[in-house]
């Protein structure tokens, strides 16, 4: 799915100016402190995460990771930090619809779109390499990104095709030590080849490791340390068996040994009752320090919640710190909510970057966010042709156990609108899967609707609807007028807000958005988490507006204003939660 680009006024959270310490600056002068913070670095949907640390040059010792955003657009995050701890958006890979316009056909599917990226640092340059399908090309293909300043989002190139080996996802980036690039790839065995980064030509594929039995051998990430050759890879799938698994050989030839890590896997909370399932797809950096860190995928809630599909946020980043003496296997911390390590000693979000921080709520809004509505809704039609048309909605992910997410929607009265007509707020994974708050115009629906009416008779009705491949049964739509009290005003304004009730179901509330009303706000519905948590959780849940015509030519602008997403708390562990920003969490149920 493409989010419009007629949303006139872009959502991008205001930029906040850095509180970032100096720190000590150079690579051999970097210094730690040993201390404790929480997982996940990167809360919300942020799967397959692959990060690269660059010491020198402008970068004074910056860490970036990138992650998977299939369908979404803007697409391939850099995300920045330099303590590791705090994450500012620096740019996206893909912001422009000229760099690739293929991404406006990802359509429909969670695993179709952009992934699994491989992101590296080599000679001044960035390059993050990805898997792109959609719903019309049946097998993947790998694209290239370059870009010498990681925080401007003009700077990046376009989107280089690179040769794909058939039936493969996952590509990798490895410099070896003459400056070349390998290419490895999914499949059993992984596979790799030579590649020219400013062609995308590749040479013949050849055979690297097995893997260890567990299945689904995928993202694979090679290191060059102490004269070996490191191959980290996915196995055992992205759901509760997925591990990190390892192998060494002296050389990359296609008659090389691979030598199974003893200790495999790396990480993997698969068979224990951790809060913290799913861990894999990993990758590792060295910090200024010299310290080593593990970074993967995880979905929060137990193996318990992930059976009963009360995974809402997808798969989340995690850091775990590693020890890899010389010549010898890394040995990871195995991924828990609360973890310590030596930490670079500065401290706040890096300065460059378009932001926001991950995980902080989003700043106010001053202005109104005007959407003009799309023909279908967020499910679209048989008709939809993601080609030439688009869905109208701007979302943001949702980053926090426990948040408020509210928006106001400013109404017309019925002349200005046909029947229809819908602007409301999203709880959406994909188009698949998503609960639509919406307020509807429709023709009165106590009494004769058969017959044809004047426009004048519409009115608008709150109206939830989820739409769910996974869940069911799906609930029936809930529809209730909105109360004519509230549409007094030449622009009566609502005001909805999405909330988590408890760790497994949300509820949606109505008021009269007028700041100083003190009525309590009118309870819309509850419903289940397990709509919008999908299998393998390729997509994870966001949170934001839409307006459509639901199949009408027509069209109308919709208006919302004040957005806000505020952080309440984060649980990470059972019968853990931790309040954000001094939020009270006495309250919150798990
Ligand atoms: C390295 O750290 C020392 C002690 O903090 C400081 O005096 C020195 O200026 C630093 N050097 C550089 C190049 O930053
Ligand atoms: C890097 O850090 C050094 C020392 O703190 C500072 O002088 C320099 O301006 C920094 N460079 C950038 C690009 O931030
Ligand atoms: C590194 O970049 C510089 C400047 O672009 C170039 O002259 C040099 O050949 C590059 N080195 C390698 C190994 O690619
Ligand atoms: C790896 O798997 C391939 C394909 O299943 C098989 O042909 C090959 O013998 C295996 N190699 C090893 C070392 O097990
Ligand atoms: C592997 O192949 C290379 C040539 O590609 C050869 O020099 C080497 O002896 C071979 N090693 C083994 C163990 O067969
Ligand atoms: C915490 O509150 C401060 C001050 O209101 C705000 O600037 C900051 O963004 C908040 N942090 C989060 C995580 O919401
Ligand atoms: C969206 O439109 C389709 C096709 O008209 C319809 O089947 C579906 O119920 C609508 N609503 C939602 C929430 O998807
Ligand atoms: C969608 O529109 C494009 C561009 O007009 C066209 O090439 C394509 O065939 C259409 N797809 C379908 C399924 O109609
Ligand atoms: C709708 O708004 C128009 C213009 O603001 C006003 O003239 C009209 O009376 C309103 N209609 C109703 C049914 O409230
Ligand atoms: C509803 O409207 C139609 C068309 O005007 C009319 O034939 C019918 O009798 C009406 N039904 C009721 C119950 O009023
Ligand atoms: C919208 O326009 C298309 C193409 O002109 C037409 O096929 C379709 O029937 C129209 N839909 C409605 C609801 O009028
Ligand atoms: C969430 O919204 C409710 C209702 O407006 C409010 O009572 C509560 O304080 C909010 N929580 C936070 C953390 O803002």
């Amino acid at each position: 799915m493409i989010l419009s680009a007629r949303a006139l006024l872009a959502l991008v959270p205001l930029l906040r100016l850095s509180n970032a310490t100096p720190a000590t600056a150079t690579a051999s002068n970097v210094t730690t402190t040993t201390r404790s913070y929480n997982n996940p670095i990167l809360p919300g949907w942020h799967s397959d995460p692959s990060c690269v640390f660059v010491a020198e040059g402008p970068y004074n010792n910056t860490a970036f990771c990138t992650t998977s955003t299939f369908m979404a657009f803007p697409g391939n995050p850099l995300y920045a930090s330099r303590d590791l701890t705090t994450w500012k958006l620096a740019t996206h890979s893909l912001n422009s619809v000229a760099q690739f316009p293929e991404i406006r056909t990802a359509t429909n599917q969670q695993f179709a779109g952009m992934f699994a990226n491989t992101l590296r640092h080599q000679n001044g340059t960035f390059y993050l390499i990805s898997a792109w399908i959609n719903t019309a090309v049946e097998l993947p293909r790998f694209v290239l990104f370059t870009t010498t300043d990681p925080y401007d989002d003009a700077a990046w190139s376009n989107g280089l095709w690179v040769d794909t080996p058939t039936r493969t996802i996952d590509p990798d980036l490895f410099f070896d030590e003459d400056g070349s690039a390998v290419m490895a790839s999914s499949g059993n065995p992984i596979i790799a080849r030579r590649l020219d980064t400013s062609t995308g030509q590749t040479s013949e594929a050849w055979a690297l490791w097995n893997g260890t039995g567990a299945g689904s051998t995928e993202g694979p990430h090679l290191y060059r340390k102490d004269g070996w050759y490191y191959l980290l890879l996915a196995e055992g799938g992205t759901q509760l068996g997925h591990r990190a698994t390892l192998a060494r050989s002296r050389t990359l030839a296609p008659n090389a040994t691979w030598e199974p890590c003893p200790s495999n896997p790396l990480v993997s909370n698969s068979g224990t009752d951790s809060y913290f399932q799913t861990v894999g797809h990993a990758d590792l950096f060295q910090d200024g320090a010299g310290n080593w860190w593990g970074i993967a995928l995880s979905t929060r809630g137990g193996p318990e919640l992930y059976k009963d599909l009360i995974f809402p946020m997808g798969r989340e980043t995690v850091l775990y710190p590693v020890s890899w003496p010389a010549g010898e296997w890394p040995v990871a911390e195995q991924v828990r909510g609360t973890m310590s390590g030596p930490l670079p000693a500065s401290v706040g979000a890096v300065s460059g970057g378009v932001g926001p921080v991950v995980g902080e709520a989003d700043a106010n809004h001053p202005n109104a966010l005007r959407i003009t509505a799309s023909r279908a809704n967020l499910t679209a039609d048989a008709a939809f042709n993601a080609s030439t048309e688009g869905l109208s909605a701007v979302f943001r992910r949702q980053e926090h156990s426990y948040f408020n997410f509210s928006v106001d929607l400013h109404l017309a009265n019925g002349s200005d609108r046909s029947e229809g007509d819908e602007l409301g707020v999203s709880n959406f994974l994909n188009q698949d899967q998503h609960v639509d708050i919406g307020i509807v115009y429709l023709p009165p629906q106590e009494g004769n609707s058969t017959s044809k009416r004047a426009a004048t008779d519409l009115r608008p009705y709150f109206r939830v609807r989820a739409n769910s491949v996974r869940y069911a049964p799906v609930p029936e739509p809930i529809i209730t007028p909105v109360p004519s009290a509230w549409l007094k005003d030449e622009d009566a304004v609502v005001r909805l807000r999405i909330s988590p009730r408890n760790e497994s179901h949300y509820e949606v509330f109505a008021s009269q958005g007028d700041d100083d009303n003190d009525v309590e706000p009118m309870s819309l519905a509850v419903y289940t988490m397990a709509l919008l948590s999908g299998d393998g959780a390729g997509t994870g849940g966001l949170l934001g507006v839409y307006a459509t015509t639901n199949g009408g030519n027509q069209t109308f602008d919709a208006y919302f204003g004040r957005w806000r997403y505020e952080p309440v708390g984060q649980i990470i562990d059972y019968g853990v939660v931790v309040p954000v920003n001094g939020t009270n969490a006495a309250g919150l149920t798990r």
